[in-house]
């Protein structure tokens, strides 16, 4: 037996999305016999940690020394949470006390939470740790059999998928090596999800200007009385939204990884979010936060929908903790230890009435507002927040007749492969730019890929000359028409998608 030689070995924490190395060394120190501490800022359920390894470590065939035993987890600075380190202390007293026959070669990581009786359950953030673990230069991850499909995503890493301490011991000194796993292909299913567009009778504009928001992540505000469809309209967005790249996949499968919500198996996020958070839900879950800070709804949103109904209900505070984001696709997180980031970059979808009553812009139906409460009611979406919205829409209340008659539109299927299509024109475009869609293009960006013959810089220029269009404005008609013209299949954008993109303006310009 290797006897008291090196005991330290690594594992990993989870800030924010990425993996840190975290290191783990037991040494027998003088003092009371049978005592056990762990120390490097640990938390409760670190402490907790210490009757778990003590139990699975008897529960494996091997006896737990009875000596004074100091775990010490480093960098001290680094909070470590959660019981992803129960694997590697136990495996550290193992090699301290001689008791595991085992070369540590630096280069290994070891994740997992033991159960009493020593077999290896899930952690969190195994994906994130992986990918921290191959930049690092390491050889192997020792992960819970639980996580292993998600790690296994990272390839150039060797993973060994481990179901009880008993098993990991006898991998370690060569008694009965487990089998690392294959690094599968990825297979993305398209399956469709959510209500057919077909199934929405008429309302062609809005319908149009989904497939727009869709095909170069644009946000959009829907507005109109109550039962116009508008709520039926946005929950169609998840039966046309593109199929996820592996990139994209990976990114998002992070953050669902670090907020604990990879189901049991899954290995990857395969389908584009769409997140509906109330009205009522805490800052804290919209933009995210808490003590060990988890990603909150715009994160989970990322690469995907974030829908938010009845737009004016939500405080007004929480909509402008929305306006970074917005801009960024990132959202910051401060605390007193530091600020942290996850990404945000998500299609806004908000409907909303244009006033209590809803029907101030309905043509039949009075309003019966006082103008003073509608000034109100518009006031609680602030213009900056109007002025990140690409997409204004008023959604009309449809004649009964028309709901009856109108003949079924196109399916979601047919609306999609319009949407893949632009996509790809767009990653085409941007390959190499660190962007994906049109929306994030920035205004050099926009003056690089929007080019305009004589006739379309002539209408553009009426109409910012016409409707005092701001910059902002301009660049946003821009980047919309450049989608219209994704969509369309054409290189150049042409007159009539700058006609086009013009109809989704605000009301009021801002
Ligand atoms: N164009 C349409 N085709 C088929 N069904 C529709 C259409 N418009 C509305 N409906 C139906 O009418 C009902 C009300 O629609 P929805 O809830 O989407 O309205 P809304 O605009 O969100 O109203 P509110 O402003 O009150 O939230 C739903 O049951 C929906 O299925
Ligand atoms: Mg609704």
């Amino acid at each position: 037996m290797t006897n008291f030689m090196a005991s330290k070995i690594l594992s990993a924490a989870v800030v924010g999305l990425d993996g840190a190395l975290v290191e783990v060394e037991a040494e027998i120190v003088p003092g009371s016999i049978g005592s056990f501490v762990i120390v490097g800022l640990p938390d409760a359920a670190v402490q907790e940690s210490r009757e778990r390894v003590r139990s699975a470590v008897l529960n494996s065939g091997r006896d737990f020394p009875h000596k004074k035993i100091a775990v010490n987890l480093a960098p001290a600075d680094l909070r470590k949470s959660g019981p992803s380190y129960d694997l590697p202390i136990a495996v550290s007293i193992l090699l301290t006390t001689g008791r595991l026959n085992f070369a540590p070669g630096g280069r290994e990581i070891f994740i997992g939470e033991l159960a009493l009786n020593g077999q290896v359950r899930s952690v969190s953030g195994a994906l994130p740790i992986a990918i921290a673990a191959r930049r690092l230069g390491m050889q192997t991850l020792y992960v819970p059999q639980a996580n292993a499909n998600e790690a296994k995503l990272v390839k150039e890493l060797e993973i060994i998928p481990v179901k009880s301490l008993r098993e990991l011991i006898n991998h370690l000194e060569g008694k009965k090596k487990i089998i690392p796993l294959e690094h599968s292909e990825i297979i993305f299913d398209d399956t469709e999800t959510g209500n057919d567009m077909a199934h929405v009778r008429g309302q062609e504009q809005a319908k149009r200007a989904l497939e727009i928001a869709a095909a170069g992540a644009h946000n959009v505000l829907m507005s109109g009385p109550p039962g116009s469809g508008k709520t039926l309209l946005a929950r169609t967005m998840p039966s046309i939204l593109p199929k996820l790249t592996l990139d994209e996949a990976l990114e998002i499968t992070k953050i669902y990884s670090v907020a604990g919500m990879l189901n049991e198996g899954a290995a990857l996020i395969k389908l584009r979010p769409f997140r509906a958070p109330h009205h009522t839900a805490s800052g804290a879950a919209l933009v995210g936060g808490g003590t060990w800070p988890r990603p909150g709804e715009i994160s989970l949103a990322h690469r995907g929908v974030l829908f938010l109904d009845e737009f004016a209900e939500f405080p007004r505070a929480m909509l402008e903790n929305l306006r970074q984001p917005l801009e960024d696709g990132i959202v910051t997180i401060s605390r007193a230890a530091g600020s942290l980031q996850f990404p945000a970059r998500f299609i806004l979808v908000a409907a909303m009435n244009p006033c209590p009553c809803g029907y101030k812009t309905d043509p039949e139906k009075q309003c019966v507002c006082a103008p003073a409460q509608i000034v109100y009611y518009q006031k609680k979406i602030s213009g900056p927040i109007l002025d990140r919205i690409d997409l204004h829409l008023e959604v009309p209340r449809m004649k009964f007749e028309k709901l009856t008659d109108e003949a079924a539109g196109e399916s979601s299927k047919i609306i999609r492969e319009r949407i893949e299509r632009a996509r790809a024109a767009q990653s085409g475009r941007f390959q190499g730019r660190g962007i994906i869609t049109n929306s994030e293009m920035s205004s050099k960006q926009v003056q690089e890929w929007c080019a305009l013959n004589y006739e379309s810089q002539a209408l553009l220029h009426s109409a910012v000359d016409q409707l005092h269009l701001s910059a902002r404005a301009y660049y946003r008609i821009l980047k919309i028409a450049r989608t219209i013209a994704d969509l369309a299949g054409e290189i150049n954008i042409q007159t009539p998608h700058i006609a086009e993109a013009l109809q989704y303006r605000p009301k009021v310009e801002n």
